[in-house]
């Protein structure tokens, strides 16, 4: 057996940052993961060059069952503060779109950059050690892990979601509150793509690849201006991924699939400059050939001249084009999934240190708690936050 001040379970984003912030304050900290390596959807992420912040973050960008959780942990250690913690470790990094921040190379220079942060905080870290119980004594907390057991003052579960299980996804995180008598919420799969009942999957055979701008509301009024992207098993796209958070089973989703220009406009505009041409022909001006052909064609409208279309066939033209009404039958779940909506209640843990309010000198961390970012790496952002003000608090 083994003790240590702190325990860290989980060495993904929120682990190790808080890890390396608890080292620095002088404790003696160990970060266990059943993996064989640290940070591992850290290096998946954004195509394996992890969008790692968001510029922008601000606490409306997360879902959390008490919307005021984020703000103390968010407004103590920004996506300025992080970003300036890169540039001293001199990563080289981009800005994609909205205010999203990318590596340049690999996401391993940003778990590399973790490592030496926990390594020059003096963090001792355990890989393949997968945790398999914990219990309370007077000396605090009793961890068996498939290596070694320890006994430790204070307990950080910072074990991540149930998305990717491929990736050692486990709810050891939720058994241990639950085990303590804390709330967990219901969990669901969410930045993820939609899957498609027959009828809408054998109209959109073909359009696979195809990916258009656009808006996407919810049924609760939600709005996201991205992509879409139709793939073969269903739909994704930012839009698509970022709307999949507020959705619920058997709720349609609203797709503006030109939200930047009005059908109304665009045919008065073509009767002055083209009211002979089809209406076919100058709607694959404005949006994907192989989609208005699937879509639009069976529309009785599409072959007729653009100076042939009376009002009311615009109307309907624009109720389809604008508010095309699409009802999921379902997601793919956590296997493709980036995060896990509910988790444990925040009600449950203070906004400023993240520890228990049941349970002294337990902590909880990153997506294991019922805090979600929109896609565009807010997610890391709260880890990072969190990571902070939990090891400062520890
Ligand atoms: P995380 O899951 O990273 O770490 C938890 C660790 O605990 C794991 O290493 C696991 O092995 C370990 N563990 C679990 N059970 C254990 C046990 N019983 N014993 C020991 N160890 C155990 N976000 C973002 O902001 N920008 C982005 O670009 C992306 N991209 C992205 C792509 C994909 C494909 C996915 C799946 C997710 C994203 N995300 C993202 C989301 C982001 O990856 C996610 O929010 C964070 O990784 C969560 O970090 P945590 O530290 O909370 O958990």
């Amino acid at each position: 057996m083994e003790t240590t001040e702190v325990l860290i379970i989980g060495a993904g984003a929120a682990g190790l940052m808080c890890a390396a912030t608890a080292g620095y304050r002088g404790k003696q900290v160990t970060v266990v993961d059943m993996g064989k390596k640290p940070g591992r959807k850290i290096l998946i992420s954004g195509g394996g060059r992890c969008n790692f912040t968001n510029e922008n973050a601000t606490p409306d960008n997360y879902l959390c069952q008490n919307p005021h959780f984020v703000k103390s942990a968010l407004g103590r250690y920004s996506a300025q503060d992080f970003i300036e913690l890169v540039e001293r470790h001199g990563l080289n990094y981009h800005h994609k779109t909205l205010g999203q921040l990318f590596c340049d190379d690999s996401a391993q220079d940003l778990v590399d950059i973790l490592l030496t942060e926990c390594e020059w905080a003096g963090v001792q870290l355990e890989l393949r050690s997968e945790v398999t119980s914990v219990c309370k004594n007077d000396n605090g907390f009793f961890v068996t892990t498939t290596s070694k057991s320890y006994q430790c003052e204070t307990l950080v579960v910072a074990s991540g979601g149930l998305t990717m299980p491929k990736l050692g996804a486990t709810p050891i995180g939720y058994k241990i509150a639950e085990q303590f008598g804390l709330n967990v919420l219901p969990t669901t799969a969410a930045l993820v793509p939609f899957t498609l009942h027959d009828h809408d999957k054998e109209r959109f055979d073909g359009l696979s690849g195809i990916s258009i701008a656009t808006t996407v509301t919810s049924e609760n009024k939600v709005t996201f201006r991205e992509n879409i992207l139709f793939t073969h098993r269903g739909l994704s796209g930012p839009a698509i991924l970022q709307i999949s958070s507020f959705w619920q089973a058997g709720q349609a989703v609203t797709i503006n699939l030109l939200p930047d220009s009005p059908i109304e406009t665009l045919i008065n505009d073509w009767r002055n400059s083209c009211a002979q041409k089809s209406l076919k022909n100058m709607l694959c001006t404005v949006l994907p050939k192989r989609f208005i052909e699937a879509m639009v064609s069976q529309h009785e409208i599409i072959d007729k001249a653009i100076n042939q279309i009376s009002k009311s066939e615009v109307q309907a033209l624009s109720e389809y084009l604008h508010k095309w009404q699409i009802k999921p039958n379902g997601t793919e779940g956590y296997r493709t999934a980036e995060v896990t909506l509910g988790g444990v209640d925040t009600d449950e843990l203070s906004s400023k240190t993240y520890e228990s309010k049941k349970v002294e000198n337990l902590y909880f961390i990153g997506e294991v708690i019922d805090v979600t970012g929109w896609l565009g790496g807010y997610n890391f952002q709260a880890c990072w936050s969190q990571g902070v003000a939990c090891g400062q608090a520890v």
